[in-house]
């Protein structure tokens, strides 16, 4: 039987919510890779913002796009992602079709550089914001390394106050080996205004 992994159910999500012209933000570009995809997904007529804190995520990344011929619709930001809504152009505010967040360190790179659950609380509120009616926030998270675990708590209660408030629409999916220490990808869906 083949196993889905967590990455690629969120991928599935995002292509199902992304189309040619799209704009996207990928929050937490690391090695790459899901920037690449989400440039893919929108195409040249499409933009994709992202953001990585480390300079060697960022380069990383760059050369990738460019291997995959994709860095004139990706626009990338050396800078945290709890400041999204200032590096985007304003225009852009509430035209975001899909923010995907791969939280945690970089793989092959410094595992002591992580995702802080103050700043990714404050990244998952200005997505919120970014994002168009019936857009879509991916959070894949680690709970089974030091920071990740009290990290998503504090997602899932983001999470529960977006749902309380009937701003967002909340799916989880458990890693096919359920445990406390296990990945977790959750997705949100924005709700429109009128219900
Ligand atoms: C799991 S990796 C991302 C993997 C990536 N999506 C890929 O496809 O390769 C997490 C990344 O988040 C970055 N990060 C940590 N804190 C951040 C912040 N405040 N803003 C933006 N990126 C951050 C880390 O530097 C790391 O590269």
């Amino acid at each position: 039987m083949k196993r889905i992994s967590l990455l690629e159910t969120a991928h599935e999500v995002v292509i199902r919510h992304l189309s040619a012209g799209d704009f996207a933000v990928d929050a937490t570009v690391g090695n790459g890779h899901d920037t690449v995809f989400l440039a893919g997904c929108v195409g040249e007529n499409g933009q994709v913002f992202g953001f990585d804190i480390q300079a060697q995520a960022v380069e990383t990344t760059r050369q990738r796009l460019q291997v995959h011929e994709c860095l004139p619709q990706v626009s990338l930001f050396h800078g945290s992602h709890a400041l999204m809504a200032e590096f985007l152009p304003k225009h852009l505010l509430g035209q975001i079709a899909v923010v995907m967040f791969n939280l945690g360190y970089l793989p092959g790179g410094d595992k002591t550089v992580i995702t802080d659950t103050n700043t990714t609380l404050l990244a998952l509120d200005a997505a919120y914001g970014l994002l168009a009616e019936g857009g879509v926030i991916t959070v894949l998270a680690y709970p089974g390394h030091a920071g990740g675990d009290r990290e998503l708590v504090a997602v899932e209660a983001w999470c529960q106050r977006q749902e309380a408030a009937q701003q967002m629409r909340v799916e989880v999916f458990n890693s096919s080996h359920h445990q406390p220490t296990a990945p977790l990808l959750l997705v949100l869906y924005k709700l429109s205004a009128s219900g």
